[in-house]
């Protein structure tokens, strides 16, 4: 049932970035040919970094930030779209500004955007002990949701049928590697450094109780009146028809909406819509094995 509702699912084959692998973990090609420079990248102590695994509600986080920041000023959120407020610190797209690039002309106290797995962190970011936000999101509901978005965004391989996708992240080989190691690298870092260590799945169950906990640690008080405001602001739906929020500004040779929309549906538990029964048996199987030793795995509910 689940599998004939993805069969026949479209997706852009032409003209996509290669990919190669730094230190084991796959990237679109321009980030590994310019990888020395994004491993020596200058954090400041005042930069507030926001990491996450693709699609694990990195930009909901971000927008989040950035009123809470702006203290609920939505004009001041809607000054550019959300790339151009958070700087993508590995991100290389031939011909455009990169995201290094675009760190470096940025005034402090800047806020950064990275997929990087804490391996790969330029390590300057921990030397000079900057803030760091990190999410995590059930990995059921992350595979489905970065299945999608290989589809629409032409700076990642295609994605094959569902099946090979499915193959392709239990093994770790897609861009960004491993959602185990990377949600355990970072989990296993969040008590030696300034990590708040956040749940896509709790934003969702009570959005109050995360952006109190995110203005706490950005070291914003926040009233009543504010924080309602950032809820509202910061929802799926206004976020959805917001342009400086939902990538509609990225052109269409990149990212196209039409095959799958970058705000694509931001539930909880999608993914049963999208696994088999023998898929999802063979998922918890391997699950158990590869988070059997860790806390963070009550942090989940598959
Ligand atoms: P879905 O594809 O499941 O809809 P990222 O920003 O890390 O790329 O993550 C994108 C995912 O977060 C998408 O998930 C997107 O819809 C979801 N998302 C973005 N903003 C959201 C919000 N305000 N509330 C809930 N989910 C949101």
């Amino acid at each position: 049932m689940a599998l004939s509702k993805m069969e026949g699912l479209e997706h852009d084959e032409g003209e996509r970035l290669a990919v190669d692998y730094v230190e084991g973990i796959l990237q679109p090609t321009p980030t590994c040919d310019t990888w020395v420079q994004i491993w020596n990248f200058q954090a400041r102590p005042d930069d507030l970094l926001i990491a996450t695994y693709p699609k694990a509600g990195t930009t909901w986080v971000q927008e989040i930030v950035d009123f809470i920041q702006s203290e609920g000023d939505a004009d001041r959120c809607h000054r550019a779209p959300i790339h151009d407020r958070f700087p993508f610190i590995e991100w290389k797209i031939p011909f455009l500004e990169s995201g290094l690039e675009q760190a470096e002309a940025m005034p402090s106290p800047r806020t950064l955007k990275t997929h990087l797995p804490i391996g790969l962190l330029p390590p300057s970011f921990l030397e000079k002990n900057c803030k760091i936000i990190y999410v995590a999101r059930n990995p059921k509901d992350n595979m489905v949701s970065y299945y999608h978005f290989h589809r629409m965004n032409k700076a990642l391989p295609a994605p094959g049928t569902w099946e090979e996708y499915f193959e392709s992240f239990l093994a770790g080989k897609v861009c960004w590697g491993s959602w185990y190691d990377h949600v355990r690298g970072w989990w296993d870092a969040k008590d030696q450094h300034r990590i708040l260590y956040l749940f896509y799945e709790d934003m969702k169950e009570n959005p109050k109780r995360e952006i109190q906990k995110l203005a706490e640690f950005i070291g914003k008080s926040l009233d009543d009146e504010i924080l309602d405001k950032i809820i509202h602001h910061t929802s799926f739906d206004v976020m959805k028809q917001n342009p400086m929020a939902n990538y509609s500004s990225v052109p269409a040779k990149f990212m196209n909406h039409s095959i799958s929309p970058f705000m694509r549906k931001g539930t909880v538990g999608d993914w049963k819509n999208h696994f088999t029964v023998a898929q999802n048996e063979r998922f918890d199987e391997d699950y158990g094995k590869r988070m059997a030793d860790t806390t963070l795995t009550f942090h989940f509910q598959l």
